[in-house]
């Protein structure tokens, strides 16, 4: 009774399930046939009824396909002929429910209008690629081509050599909050370092609670140019799993066969001007390639869309229920269980030199100023080189009573150190140090300057100091932002 109403279930039709019916008794008889058994005829005349059972196509339904490429690695699903099964089947790090983006995909086919926003780093932001070459764009021209009744919005939010740490309090500085699907890109912008396993999913929960529920899917690009392989994409797999976000690897993909031929470093990165070749950015054929995975993971979900009205449910009530499949998790990955806890939506403040929606203005400032790495509009700071400078902002903390700066760590540019406080409490300020040993990575970090501060209004300080861990004495500090929750 229970395989006959599960039939029913996810057919929709009576005429489905008897076909199906009709499909499960060949498979039984099959079944039957394939194995010895005590009273059946001679193994010759078994094989020649495997043979005829075989060679009959099944029953068509003759159900017309919604789109060509539903067609699964047939000659309509251009993707699948392209890179082959296996490598889309590679590339799908975690494949997930996908309910949200279901959800999405069918509003987009109705003709509403569709915010898709990114979150990444400087590949994203198209670092050694043309505009039409980002994987961004090309995946918003197939998106158009898609779905022609639904205006596409779309956002590039890349900030270039900043992490999970600060989108994770920052992201609202960097796209709508009312976005209807988010990919993300941070696979190489985070180091793989416990710590970025926590702001990652800080950054998964603060998104999957957008009012607008927005669908996220993580994509994950690779480089050469680190100290391992693995990156702190490594550490959001299993963020990705634990929040049922899809999660697309060009490295899972491309890497192994790169390891075999070495030359192929020019046809995945870009070329520099110097006609080096960048091993931390991948040129158009990366960028192509990331994007034709992204929409096979799409056009994967628009046809599972449509296979059945209604997604087949669990038979036992032990097991969620599909309609359950957009909740986020109560409690976080990363804090012990517990039957009580509910978390209320993070809603961060930050002030940032990246973004003109919150900028990092001073309420009062005495040494520092606005400046630009030569010039560079993508990469801004509030700087400070005179020890003594002193620079104040207003901060609204929340709930969770931190409060963090974003600055750059270098250890090239001559980096000192500065002292951070709230409020009057200078005597329990920290001491955060620009200045690190690791050569040829310039990269913004975060560090959390207090803890337990009471919610509301506060002030945030920080003064440079004479002192350096820079070996040269260099006392230059450059700020990117300050957030608090
Ligand atoms: C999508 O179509 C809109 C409207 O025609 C256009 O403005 C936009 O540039 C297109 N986006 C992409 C990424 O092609
Ligand atoms: C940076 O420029 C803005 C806008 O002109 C200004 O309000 C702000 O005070 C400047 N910041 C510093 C540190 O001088």
């Amino acid at each position: 009774m229970a395989l006959r109403q599960r039939v029913l279930r996810s057919t929709g039709s009576p005429l489905n399930a008897l076909l199906l019916i009709f499909n499960i008794a060949i498979l039984l008889a099959i079944f039957f046939f394939q194995w010895p058994i005590p009273w059946s005829p001679t193994t010759v005349h078994c094989e020649q009824q495997v043979e005829v059972q075989v060679h009959q196509p099944p029953p068509s339904p003759g159900k017309q396909l919604p789109y060509a490429f539903c067609d699964t690695c047939g000659p309509g699903d251009a993707l699948c002929q392209q890179y082959g099964a296996h490598n889309l089947a590679r590339s799908r790090g975690y494949e997930g429910s996908n309910a949200r983006l279901r959800r999405v995909l069918r509003d987009a086919e109705r003709g509403r209008p569709i915010k898709v926003a990114v979150l990444g780093g400087s590949v994203t932001n198209g670092h050694g690629v043309k505009p039409d070459q980002n994987w961004v764009n090309l995946f918003g021209a197939w998106w158009n081509r898609t779905f022609p009744r639904s205006e596409l919005t779309l956002q590039n939010g890349a900030v270039p050599a900043t992490g999970s740490d600060y989108f994770s309090m920052c992201f609202g500085e960097h796209i709508d909050r009312d976005a209807d699907l988010i990919v993300t890109e941070l696979a190489v912008n985070d180091q793989r370092i416990e710590s970025n396993t926590e702001a990652f999913e800080w950054l998964m929960r603060a998104l999957l609670e957008l009012p607008s529920q927005p669908a996220i899917i993580n994509t994950q690009v690779f480089g050469l140019a680190y100290s391992m392989l693995s990156t702190g994409g490594d550490l959001h797999t299993s963020v990705s799993q634990y929040y049922d976000v899809p999660h697309i690897s060009l490295r899972n993909v491309v890497l192994p066969h790169l390891l075999q031929d070495p030359s192929l470093d020019r046809y995945w990165f870009a070329i520099n001007r110097e006609g080096v070749v960048d091993h931390r950015h991948i040129g158009y054929n990366g960028h192509r390639a990331l994007a034709d995975l992204l929409i096979a993971h799409v056009q994967r979900q628009l046809c599972a869309l449509h296979d059945s009205e209604e997604p087949v449910q669990a038979l036992d009530a032990e097991l969620p229920a599909w309609s359950a499949m957009e909740a986020v998790p109560r409690l976080r990955m990363m804090e012990p269980y517990d039957t009580q806890t509910v978390h209320h939506p993070l809603v961060p403040f930050c002030m940032s030199t990246r973004t003109t929606r919150h900028p990092l203005v001073p309420v009062s400032n005495d040494g520092w100023a606005n400046w630009t790495y030569r010039g560079n509009r993508v990469k801004p700071y509030i700087r400070a080189t005179i020890p003594g400078s002193k620079v104040s902002f207003r901060i609204v903390v929340g709930a969770m009573g931190r409060v963090r700066i974003t600055y750059l760590k270098s250890a090239e540019f001559g980096l000192g150190t500065i002292k951070c406080w709230v409020d009057e409490d200078e005597a329990r300020g920290v001491k955060v140090a620009g200045h690190w040993d690791w050569k040829g990575l310039n990269t913004a970090n975060v560090f959390v300057v207090a803890r337990g501060v009471s919610q509301g209004e506060h002030v945030l300080t920080c003064q440079l100091l004479e002192e350096t861990q820079h070996p040269g004495g260099g006392t230059e500090f450059r700020l990117i932002a300050v957030d608090a929750a």
